[in-house]
């Protein structure tokens, strides 16, 4: 298969792991060769509900045997209409909500996008350094790391000004990430012009590094300030991972929309914007969609994602596998030095790693290497941070207890080799 790989693929998309991936099930997936693995990454945090969940399967093949597409563009179907109903009943926001559908994290980014300036008649976005919103060239404007995501692939849209995230461990304080968004209101774009803020409430691919909450809270009351509006990206953190439905529930902030996508339909590609009705319906009539955006089948798996959530009650799961987790990774950060800090919320859990605990250069390689060595030793797990020396936590969140001791084994393990 490599041989394939290399010939029939660009080397611009790369994998994690060198292997070929043959079933899954549950929190273990196994490779052609017939190895067993316990899955930490999920497909990047898109198997929430872990895989094949028979709930899952059994919605779409009755999806299936009744329609694949109609396009909700041509003719509008039950499948959107109610997972619409059940996501704007969860996002936590007050007041009358809509939702509307795609298929990619970043189409729903760029979307929230085109709303927010509908909504404000403003142009100018920011965001933040090290944020992760996609690849299409609006996100990847926005997109805060330029290795290897921004690259050559500019130039890249016009208005987006970025403002630096509070990370304490790298010397972002709040205080400080916030007076850094105050120059920036004052020196290079007026705050009337600026039609949005987005967020992660946690930095996904950036290093797992979750926003204080009041750091959310002051950013809710500049936003207020100002008539900006406050876009939460919940595309990673959604879906129970932090403990929460949304990880904005932390902070009790509400923003005026959200994105969501990767576990909301697991693993079928489906994607969304949730907020405000008044803020959704402010593009005319046409000026939202895509052919595929909301393929029946996908909403079909995520009105069933939303049934397990709630009977399995998975975020307080989340909640759990957290403390375990962090425990585990603070008692190895007490034996190894190249340990810098272990932090998250709920299951997402992040662990950086330094050559130099003083100096908190990054360990990269070594980061690449601990999890080559976990993979051989039968665990998938995948690292991210704008410097790739983080290792994060993305398992299913209904993994057993053994499988979840047996992964951590693993990783300490590995540690040690
Ligand atoms: C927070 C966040 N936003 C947006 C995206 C982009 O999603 P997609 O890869 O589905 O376009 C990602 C993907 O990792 C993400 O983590």
């Amino acid at each position: 298969m490599a041989d394939l790989r290399s010939k029939y693929v660009p080397r611009g998309i790369t994998s994690s792991h060198p292997i070929t991936a043959d079933g899954a099930r549950g929190s273990e997936l196994w490779d052609v060769t017939g190895k067993r693995y316990v899955d930490f990454a999920g497909g990047i945090g898109v198997m929430n509900v872990g895989h094949a969940h028979p709930r899952v399967m059994q919605a779409v093949r009755e999806q299936l045997e009744k329609a694949t597409h109609t396009s909700f563009q041509v003719l509008h179907y039950e499948s959107y209409l109610r997972l619409a109903q059940r996501l704007c009943e969860v996002t936590p926001i007050d007041g009358p909500k809509k939702a509307i559908f795609f298929s990619t994290g970043a189409e729903a980014i760029e979307n929230a996008v085109k709303i927010a300036r509908a909504a404000t008649g403003r142009q100018a976005v920011i965001s933040f350094r090290g944020a992760f919103h996609g690849r299409t060239l609006l996100a990847l404007s926005l997109t805060g790391s330029a290795q290897p995501y921004k690259q050559n692939f500019g130039p890249y849209a016009a208005e987006v000004y970025q403002t630096p995230f509070p990370y304490s461990y790298r010397g972002w304080t709040t205080e400080a990430a916030l007076a850094d968004l105050g120059n920036l209101l004052e020196s290079e774009v007026s705050p009337n012009r600026v039609a949005a803020i987005v967020i992660e409430p946690v930095l996904g691919e950036g290093g797992f590094v979750p926003a204080p909450l009041d750091f959310m809270r002051k950013l809710r009351e500049l936003c207020d300030g100002y008539g900006i509006l406050l876009i939460a990206d919940e595309i990673q953190t959604g879906f129970g991972r932090t403990g929460k439905f949304f990880a904005v529930e932390h902070s009790h902030v509400q923003p005026d929309l959200m994105t969501v996508a990767k576990s909301m339909a697991a693993g079928f590609p489906l994607s969304g914007v949730v907020g405000r009705a008044d803020v959704m319906d402010a593009p005319d009539p046409g000026g939202l969609g895509g052919t595929f955006g909301g393929n029946p089948v996908a909403c079909a798996a995520g009105i069933a994602v939303m049934d397990i959530m709630r009977d399995e009650k998975l975020p307080e799961r989340a909640a759990r596998i957290g403390s375990v987790v962090e425990e585990r990774m603070q008692t190895w950060a007490r034996e190894h030095d190249m340990i810098g800090e272990v932090r998250g919320m709920g299951a997402m859990v992040g662990m950086e790693l330094v050559r130099d605990r003083k100096t908190k250069e990054p360990a990269d390689r070594e980061t690449a290497k601990l999890l080559a060595t976990a993979r051989d030793k039968g665990l998938i797990a995948l690292r991210c941070g704008v410097h790739h020396n983080v290792v994060r936590t993305l398992m299913p969140l209904n993994i057993p207890d053994d499988q979840l001791e047996e992964g951590l084994d693993i990783l300490g393990a590995s540690l040690n080799s």
